[in-house]
């Protein structure tokens, strides 16, 4: 982290903590406000001007109902040509940051750098060319725009949409791909990295890994139960990992910026706190989650020692002569480690842990871990997500887990959002408490904790098709009218509220 920037922080935070008053916070004065989206979520236009397709296209035309009602985002919320509609509500919110990802595909059709789409590079007859807007010259648009608004750009390279020729060849199961990844990475930080400071490489391995090659419940759709995950994030780390090398070496001094990797992470209790077992099965669901990519990357270049003693150890029991989770060789450890200029977390929800036997015959992921996770039936659920346990306190306790485990980062929160099933009424005064309370332990890490958090970004800034939910479950801070073909969007009261937020001097009662 540029110590500049660290002293900045740490200043305010002890010139403010002295005059800390539970019932009238203020947030640090250079806490950076944010909403965030990602590109297949929002752009729409998946086979616009020159864009190749990601698997996500693929995943979702294929149909067979892994998404609800076999959506798409085809057209999504149509951001690919209404960014001047987002830049609207960026501006109504006052949001000082605004985080959002490139579509890999959009950029480089085929993945690689043999072709870029950018005009004047055009495959298509150059005269019907000359018209396009083409991928770079869209980003490079939505980025000077924000920047002309007062508005940082905090831009993820890869939010869950591999170019499909990729994963042609294997995907993340295969090493190609993260020196694909790498070259990618490269071009992003040459073509805007004059303009972009804060950068996300990978935006969730976990969720790319696990649901992605392990369940196959999200694209590519790969099922490989006990291997597909282990395999999968192994070569996205080696891939994090290169990107910040080639940052740090080629771009950083002449650039200025900062690099990493968004993890997501829940919060773990144990079910039972006076039992040894699930105290110890919590610390493991953690480590299977969140620590599996930031031990490697924040601290010794390796996988969490939990990690490997029982995934050996249930290998062994299941007549495996080696573990399933692969080495790093000693060349990789050093160039994984202390590969993040700050640490980005997603935050949505906390579980509580039992310990589990593993009984199983057959390899799986989740059976490794002998935790079985549960929710507390007290804890409000978000109606737009079964999985979406209300729990702000969780993240307190999860952002001093991170300082007092990784050496005390500066800590972006980049997402955290509730979401309301459709239809979605505009005053979601639930929602907006939700969202306060969850500030309100935001100023408790920053001011009791000392944690250095230096910002918080709603997911999302826009309703979005979300996944396999597809249009069913809304997370934006304004509603969009997916069924009228203008796409408007309107704020929810939650976007009034937090615009108050940021306007008010950055205030949030915490009295109620
Ligand atoms: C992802 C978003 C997603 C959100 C809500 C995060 O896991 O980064 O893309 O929409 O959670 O499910």
């Amino acid at each position: 982290m540029a110590s500049a920037a660290s002293a900045s922080i740490k200043a305010t935070l002890s010139s403010e903590a002295s005059n800390w008053n539970p019932e009238n916070a203020y947030f640090p004065g250079e806490f950076a406000w944010g909403a965030a989206t990602a590109a297949y979520q929002i752009e729409g236009g998946w086979d616009a001007d020159g864009k190749g397709p990601s698997v996500w296209d693929t995943f979702t035309h294929q149909g067979g109902d892994r998404v609800f009602k076999n959506q798409t985002g085809d057209v999504a919320c149509g951001s690919y040509t209404l960014w001047e509609e987002d830049l609207k509500c960026i501006k109504q919110l006052g949001l000082t940051h605004y985080r959002f990802s490139l579509s890999w595909s959009r950029l480089l059709p085929d993945g690689t750098t043999g072709f870029i789409n950018q005009k004047g590079n055009c495959s298509f007859k150059i005269e019907s060319c000359a018209a396009l807007i083409q991928g770079v010259d869209y980003y490079a648009g939505v980025i000077d725009s924000l920047l002309m608004n007062g508005v940082t750009p905090v831009v993820t390279l890869y939010h869950f949409d591999l170019p499909q020729p990729l994963e042609d060849q294997g995907g993340w199961r295969s090493g190609a791909t993260a020196e694909a990844f790498d070259a990618y990475a490269q071009f992003c930080f040459r073509t805007f990295g004059d303009r972009v400071k804060l950068w996300i490489t990978i935006n969730e391995p976990y969720v790319v890994a696990v649901l992605g090659y392990e369940k196959g419940l999200m694209a590519p759709g790969v099922t490989e139960p006990g291997t597909g995950a282990y395999l999968a994030a192994h070569n996205m780390i080696k891939a994090h990992a290169a990107a910040w090398h080639s940052y740090d070496r080629l771009f950083r001094k002449k650039q200025g910026g900062l690099v990493s990797i968004a993890l997501n992470s829940d919060w773990a209790e144990p079910f039972n706190p006076n039992s040894l077992a699930d105290r110890e099965a919590a610390k493991r669901h953690l480590a299977f989650c969140l620590d599996w990519f930031a031990t490697p990357i924040f601290l010794d270049g390796d996988y969490p020692a939990v990690m490997k003693s029982k995934i050996a150890a249930v290998c062994k029991r299941q007549g495996s002569p080696s573990s399933r989770l692969l080495e790093f060789t000693s060349e990789e450890k050093t160039m994984i480690k202390g590969t993040a200029d700050f640490f980005a977390l997603n935050y949505y929800t906390t579980r509580k842990i039992k310990h589990q036997d593993n009984l199983c015959t057959q390899p799986s992921m989740s059976a490794d871990k002998e935790a079985e996770q549960v929710t507390d039936p007290s804890w409000p659920v978000a109606t737009g997500s079964s999985w979406l346990a209300v729990v702000p306190w969780g993240l307190r306790r999860l952002l001093k887990y991170i300082k007092d485990t990784y050496n005390h980062p500066i800590i972006y929160i980049t997402e955290n959002g509730f979401s309301q099933s459709d239809p979605a009424p505009l005053d979601d005064t639930l929602r907006w408490e939700y969202f306060r309370l969850t500030l309100q332990e935001i100023l408790k890490a920053i001011y009791i904790d000392g944690v250095q958090l230096k910002g918080y970004f709603v997911w999302s800034l826009l309703d979005n098709f979300e996944w396999t939910c597809g249009y069913s479950s809304r997370f934006g801070l304004f509603h969009v009218a997916f069924e009228n073909s203008a796409l408007p969007r309107l704020p929810y009261r939650s976007a009034i509220e937090y615009a108050k937020v940021i306007a008010n001097n950055r205030r949030v009662k915490l009295d109620g």
